[in-house]
């Protein structure tokens, strides 16, 4: 892998049946051959379609992820899908500590390590979410949050092989509203400075991703901030044709 070769990843959230396999599809065929060496296209789709998305990607370039996974392998945890099991069912990647879970399902700092380690140890590529809420930035505390996020999520033991940071700021996700690029440049800088001091020279190869209301439009403008190396994208991904857009943009 080139060192921070882009990652465009779609995050379908609780959304999609059977029958969305032909957006993959199009999606599959859509993605331009020559963009394979530019850029690292990822789908995760509920849990109900890993197994049957990996099958109809293999030989394609784009990859398929999990959106979370439990932190331990196996046992009696009702519910939950283990790294191993996502892994099992062709998955490469698996995104952990999104803040809907973390807001949904209190999901502490410590659980989120504990998932991105399992994701790790899975031989997955743990995708790990940070953001500020709206009332956190509003009172100047977005890199303090971002700071304790990381520092007390990123397992320390991750190499830039098997970790990726998404930047999301929460009040930017589905809502059409982004961060200026200023806000951008200067969050990914401190990320990237901060996992530095976690995972050491690592950091500088690691990809951090922005996430929240990237859409064919602005994908351009956003990704070409430094520092951010691809987007996390949410309603923008369920379309091949907005996907694409995205995918394009680099
Ligand atoms: P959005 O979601 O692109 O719909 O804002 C991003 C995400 O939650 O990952």
């Amino acid at each position: 892998m080139l060192s921070r070769k882009p990652l465009v990843a779609g995050n379908w959230k609780m959304n999609g049946l059977q029958g969305s396999v032909s957006v993959l599809q199009e999606i599959i065929e859509g993605f331009d051959p020559g963009l394979t060496t530019k850029v690292d296209v990822l789908i995760c789709p509920p849990f109900t379609l890993v197994a049957q998305f990996t099958e109809r990607a293999k030989g394609s370039s784009i990859r398929i992820g999990g959106q979370d996974c439990q932190a331990h392998v196996s046992g009696a945890h009702t519910g939950d899908i283990s790294a191993t099991m996502l892994e099992d069912a062709g998955a490469t990647y698996v995104i952990v500590g999104h803040s809907e879970r973390r807001a949904d399902h209190h999901e502490s700092d410590a659980i989120v390590q504990a998932k991105a380690k399992a994701a790790q140890d899975a031989g997955l590529i743990a995708i790990l979410c940070v953001g500020e809420t709206k009332a956190q930035r509003e009172a100047g505390q977005t890199l303090d949050v971002v700071k304790s996020q990381l520092s007390g999520s990123v397992p320390p033991e991750s190499d830039s092989g098997n970790l990726v940071i998404a930047y999301e700021p929460v009040w930017a996700i589905g809502t059409g509203l982004t961060p200026t690029i200023n806000d951008i440049a200067e969050v990914h800088h401190f990320i990237r400075q901060e996992l530095g001091l976690i995972i050491g020279e690592d950091a500088e190869k690691t990809r951090i991703l922005y996430g929240g209301s990237v859409k064919p439009d602005n994908a351009k403008e956003l990704l070409a901030v430094a520092n951010v190396n691809g987007a996390l994208v949410g309603g923008a991904s369920l379309k091949a044709a907005d996907f694409l857009g995205i995918v394009r943009a680099h």
